[in-house]
């Protein structure tokens, strides 16, 4: 979840998305009628707090995978913020941020496992037999890759910028996670993750097996608007209402919304974009839909509407900010639970490198 990834969705070939489409649909089903044997692998870019647009678009979707009964791993990618920038920043205090939001939103330690690259040495040395079997045109070709070049304004491609997808890869096949929820965005990685699994077995291992192919996991959730009417929220831009904001912050962030200068209040994304985003967000936070709240504002204007957003959105997520008011008093707590996760995904991966090692003829 980061800010500096490229608003432009990149480009996929139709037929891959397509393919992607149908897995994800039959997964879903399979979500519904019988989850055992699903292991989500999904993760975030620690770069700060997370605002609605995390919240609805993704986070939320996870915490419902995982009281289905998905087994819930999440990374927290300390390494994949140097991909495309330099500086780290104070990345304890963002990891921290971003575990207080998990936690605050419904991810149960208790059930998932949360950790970090940088604390799991077997997943990162993954990362060297995965280079192995990609090409350079591959990683040159990936669409999510440019765009993020593209973003940070560079000319050239650093050397984790261009590889991280097979580290991203090492993230989801050393746990064995064969369900990955994400946007449309990160599908090329899903695609090299595949790709790599399928080549690991032939090459290394006689086609036994020893790493499945994972599916990416595609949701209807809606992507969140900036309240300035910009492509998404962006912490940078100021365009968002962070989850850990007070009611009135919140309040004030939403009166300053863009909208238009119609007055009566229709939901149409098309054409009223801004308003249509202030609709699908009270619609998100109250479970009605859009059309329906902009039929009952009608001719009482923008005004109305932003006054029944921020309120929508405040009884939302009241709870959740309860719960990271709490969590936020005890760091002990929350750096606990972390440690607790690198504990267990060391031990996963490790078994996982050792499986490797032996099939790889590695062994002295
Ligand atoms: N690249 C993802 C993002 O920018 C974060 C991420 C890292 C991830 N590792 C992952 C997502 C593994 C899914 C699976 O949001």
């Amino acid at each position: 979840m980061t800010d500096t990834v490229a608003d432009v969705t990149p480009e996929i070939a139709p037929s891959s998305y397509d393919a992607a489409q149908r897995r994800s649909d039959a997964i879903w089903r399979k979500i519904e009628s019988d989850p055992s044997g699903l292991r989500m692998l999904t993760g975030d870019r620690p770069t700060g707090a997370l605002h609605i647009g995390h919240y609805f678009g993704s986070l939320r979707n996870r915490v419902r995978l995982q009281q289905a009964g998905v087994e819930t791993w999440v990374i927290v990618a300390d390494y994949q913020v140097i991909t495309d920038r330099e500086i780290l920043g104070d990345i304890r205090g963002s990891v921290r941020e971003l575990l207080t939001d998990y936690l605050a939103v419904g991810i149960d330690p208790e059930r998932a496992t949360i950790f970090t690259h940088s604390a799991v040495p077997a997943l990162n040395q993954l990362m060297l037999p995965f280079l192995s079997l990609v090409t350079q045109p591959e990683l040159e070709r990936n669409p999510t890759v440019k765009a993020e070049l593209a973003a940070a304004g560079k000319s050239a491609m650093g050397g984790l910028l261009l590889t991280y997808p097979v580290h991203q890869a090492a993230d989801i096949l050393f746990c064995h996670g064969n369900v990955v929820p994400v946007g449309k965005d990160q599908l090329p990685h899903i695609e090299q993750t595949r790709v790599i699994a399928r080549r690991f077995n032939e090459r290394y291992a006689d086609g036994e097996q020893v790493f499945t192919e994972p599916d990416a996991l595609l949701s209807d959730a809606p992507t969140i608007l900036g309240l300035d009417g910009a492509a998404k929220m962006s912490k940078s831009l100021g365009n968002t209402v962070m989850l850990r904001m007070s009611p009135d912050e919140t309040l004030k962030k939403i009166k300053k919304a863009k909208t238009d200068s119609e007055r009566r209040i229709t939901y149409d994304p098309e054409g009223r974009p801004e308003v249509a985003n202030l609709l699908t967000i009270a619609s998100e936070a109250t479970g009605r839909t859009p059309e329906e709240i902009a039929s009952e504002v009608g001719d009482a204007g923008s005004g109305t509407l932003k006054m029944l957003t921020a309120e929508a959105l405040n009884e939302h997520l009241a709870p959740i900010r309860a719960r990271r008011a709490e969590i936020e008093q005890d760091p002990e707590y929350l750096f606990g639970v972390l440690r607790a996760g690198n504990e267990r995904a060391n031990e996963v991966a490790e078994q996982t490198l050792a499986r490797v090692r032996e099939v790889m003829g590695m062994v002295y």
